[in-house]
């Protein structure tokens, strides 16, 4: 028998986790009954101890309240006033507060351990964005699988993961942390990755629980500055930002973060109407609310709580269960409950929330189930996880532009010289949010093309754009004045038959904290990139990023172009397979390129102006720049392969269906080149007219297929209420008769198009 403290002790043989199944069946047979029964035997300080969530003393992923304090956490740890630590990674050092935990206190609860496991533990999956570019949710659910055992076999069961804002903006350094700018395809996703991370048994030891993250609205923050204020209107909020948090319930999510901003004037971490009206009231959630680092406590500054005892309050009372490091729900909440400002009811609400949690990941049967040493080396980094991470960081890719068929590279016979600093650079791959993926662990490009012996490769950094080492807590500082290494890569390109530059943001300059109002190439790469060209056009630029930039010059002049983002562990290899034809790019873009900063944000599903268009003379009023075209570099869905794929023969089953019908649609595809490659086959809609202003195109559906050289496919999807509708701006979700489009094709740019009508009868 595990050594639990001494009272939950008669509270586990009272329930029988640990013990019989005819026991554990005669006894309070459900979750709700086991919870309460420790509910009962709970002191209110141990309650308020549950809703408190500390860093723990080796890590830190936001601004810390005091140092040197970790005498008074271990103390409040003993005491039972923590429910949880996140930051606290390794068998050895969960297993050590654990123990303080499930020994030491009175009622011996065991702590949940949360850490964020957004893009793999150790071994480091493509950034989320890229993966998202993948659309292949098989092979997305299966990345958070892998994240997921790895974490749980090092003592985490909780992952602050995974983030579902969807994200109009560039500038925002957390675009790398969410699928894009599209909620069909974001919800889509976050419904994969919840089942990956949670897999079908959350009582199992290699699944963990996910979080849902950041409700709500967070991605929408003005001028993409990371924190700043969300004011977006209810149709842009019902349809566009809750979608991908609503298939994340529907994935069974069993956690959710608010988030650190305000949304319409009122802090997300102090909103009922979002955490209570719209989670636990409209959409019946039934885990707990975490709140994000610190925003019980930012709620000061912002001007809505005069102090922490009010911000206590206000968060509690909004439905935010768990503090995570304001320190705040820990130092007022017993006597904010003794006062009458929050009720007994709210806590108690809050703590069955977190202990179901608890009891359904099995913490109460084995709290030390996830501290296995053995299990730890026998599952970290292990040789199947480095097999779904390459292919899902194959698969993340996007090809531009292939002019000249520079791609793919021949594999013998030629010249290559391989220029940039991120082209051997074996750490910024590993991406922003990296867990504890090993420093310098990552593939580079430099060794994944040296694994194709057949060409002469020459490497010459060039430039090194990042000055010292970038970091998680550190600002990249970049290189404005350092030329010396111009001229050697200028030679190299020269006697090359191709170039390859891998140039683009290092992996720390996204992420949390890391808006940048410049999208170009970073430092003295976009000089280096004209510079060499001039020596040798037959560039090929692989971009490394973290988000969309803007390469509105190499889009001009430079012949092949792929978007290589932060792969993870296996990026060089993936890279170079790609190059090399071995895997077919196939990815397609999440979030639109813009052309220039000034358009952001740019994405597809706009509405249309009531000036959509040039009147055809030299005036000026319609809706555009002066300087710059309104659509963007490249649009979102857009990417090519090394073969191509023609779209013909758009058919509807009818022109019309009434309510519980459907119309099928059915599209031709045929390979028309000289490879095997995969196509995602897109199906938009546009409802012409609506009660409220539905957007030019909206994604409904989407394939993907794979075809041989010359074969051809005919792909069918149907159109239905659920294709058509939306929320109105009372969140009320309508059905509207009238009349649509439906556009099948490639990108969010498809031109093969169809009428059709919903009908009354
Ligand atoms: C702040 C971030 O906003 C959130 O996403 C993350 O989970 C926490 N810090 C914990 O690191």
């Amino acid at each position: 028998m595990k050594n639990f403290g001494p009272a939950i002790l008669l509270v586990i043989l009272y329930i029988g986790s640990a013990h019989s199944q005819s026991i554990k069946s005669s006894l309070n047979p459900t979750f709700d009954s086991k919870v309460d029964s420790i509910l009962r035997l709970m002191t209110l300080d141990e309650k308020v101890g549950q809703m408190n969530q500390y860093n723990g003393f080796w890590e830190v992923t936001g601004p810390v309240p005091k140092e040197g304090d970790a005498a008074v956490k271990y103390e409040q740890l003993r005491k039972g006033l923590v429910g949880s630590m996140l930051n606290v990674t390794g068998v050895e050092n969960v297993r050590a507060v654990q123990k303080i935990a499930v020994e030491d206190t009175r009622l011996g609860i065991p702590l949940i351990i949360g850490y964020d496991v957004v893009h793999g533990y150790k071994t480091i999956s493509p950034i989320p964005l890229a993966e998202a570019a993948s659309w292949d949710l098989e092979a997305i659910r299966k990345s958070a699988e892998v994240a997921a055992e790895e974490a749980a076999a090092a003592g985490i069961n909780w992952t602050f993961a995974p983030m579902v804002d969807i994200s109009r903006d560039a500038r925002w350094g957390r675009v790398m942390e969410g699928a894009g700018e599209d909620p069909f395809l974001g919800s889509r996703i976050a419904y994969a990755r919840v089942k990956g991370f949670q897999g079908d048994d959350l009582k199992a030891v290699n699944t963990i629980a996910a979080t849902a993250k950041h409700f709500a609205g967070y991605g929408f923050s003005e001028s993409g500055r990371d924190y700043n204020t969300v004011d977006v209107g209810t149709s842009t909020l019902y349809n566009d930002i809750l979608p991908p948090f609503e298939a994340a319930l529907e994935a069974d999510v069993k956690t959710f973060m608010n988030s650190f901003n305000l949304l319409n004037g009122i802090p997300a971490t102090g909103s009922s109407f979002l955490q209570r009206e719209i989670l636990k009231e409209k959409w019946a959630f039934k885990g707990f609310m975490v709140s994000d680092w610190g925003s019980i406590g930012e709620m000061i500054p912002h001007g809505f709580a005069k102090d922490g005892m009010q911000a206590a309050e206000l968060a509690a009372n909004a439905g935010s269960d768990m503090d995570m490091e304001s320190r705040l729900y820990v130092e007022h909440l017993t006597a904010l409950v003794q006062s009458g400002k929050v009720k007994e009811s709210v806590i108690d609400d809050a703590v069955r929330r977190i202990l179901t949690v608890k009891y359904e990941l099995g913490l109460f049967d084995d709290p030390y189930k996830y501290c296995d040493e053995d299990r730890e080396k026998a599952v970290t980094g292990r040789q199947d996880f480095q097999d779904a991470v390459l292919d899902m960081a194959k698969k993340s890719v996007v090809l531009l532009k292939n002019e000249k068929q520079l791609l793919p590279l021949r594999k013998s016979g030629m010249k290559i010289a391989l220029i940039g600093q991120l082209a051997g650079d074996k750490d910024s791959p590993l991406g922003s949010w990296r867990a504890l993926g090993e420093p310098n662990s990552a593939v580079s490009v430099l060794e994944g093309m040296n694994a194709f012996p057949g060409n002469s490769l020459e490497y010459v950094e060039g430039v090194k754009f990042t000055e010292g080492t970038p970091g998680f807590a550190f600002e990249t500082k970049i290189n404005t004045t350092d030329r010396s290494g111009f001229e050697a890569a200028k030679n190299a390109a020269r006697n090359a038959d191709v170039v390859v530059m891998v140039l683009g943001e290092h992996g720390f300059q996204s992420g949390e904290g890391r808006s940048r109002t410049e999208l170009g190439l970073p430092g003295l790469q976009q000089e280096l990139l004209e510079e060499v060209y001039k020596v040798n056009p037959n560039i090929v630029l692989v971009l490394m990023n973290g988000r969309p930039l803007i390469i509105d010059w190499a889009v001009e002049k430079i012949p092949g172009i792929l978007v290589g983002w932060h792969l993870g562990t296996q990026s060089g290899n993936a890279l170079a397979q790609v190059l090399y034809g071995d895997y077919n790019p196939s990815g397609k873009l999440p979030m639109s390129f813009p052309k220039n900063v000034g358009q952001i944000p740019v994405y597809y599903n706009y509405k249309a102006t009531g000036r959509p268009t040039n009147p055809g003379s030299d005036l000026v009023f319609w809706s555009h720049y002066m300087d710059s075209p309104n659509e963007p570099m490249y649009p979102f869905g857009y990417g090519l392969s090394y073969t191509s794929f023609e779209y013909s023969n758009l058919k509807l089953s009818s022109d019309g269906f009434a309510k519980d019908g459907s119309i099928t649609v059915s599209i031709d595809l045929k390979n028309k080149g000289s490879v095997t490659g995969i196509e995602t086959v897109q199906l938009y809609i546009r409802d012409l007219f609506a009660s409220v202003v539905r957007p030019v195109r909206e994604l409904k559906d989407f394939q993907q297929v794979e075809l041989k050289a010359g074969e051809s496919k005919t792909l069918s999807f149907q159109i239905t209420e659920k294709s058509i509708g939306f929320y109105n701006n009372d969140g009320k979700w309508i059905v509207e008769h009238g009349d649509f489009k439906v556009f099948v094709g490639g990108s969010s740019q498809a031109s093969l198009e169809k009428d059709f009508k919903f009908l009354e009868k």
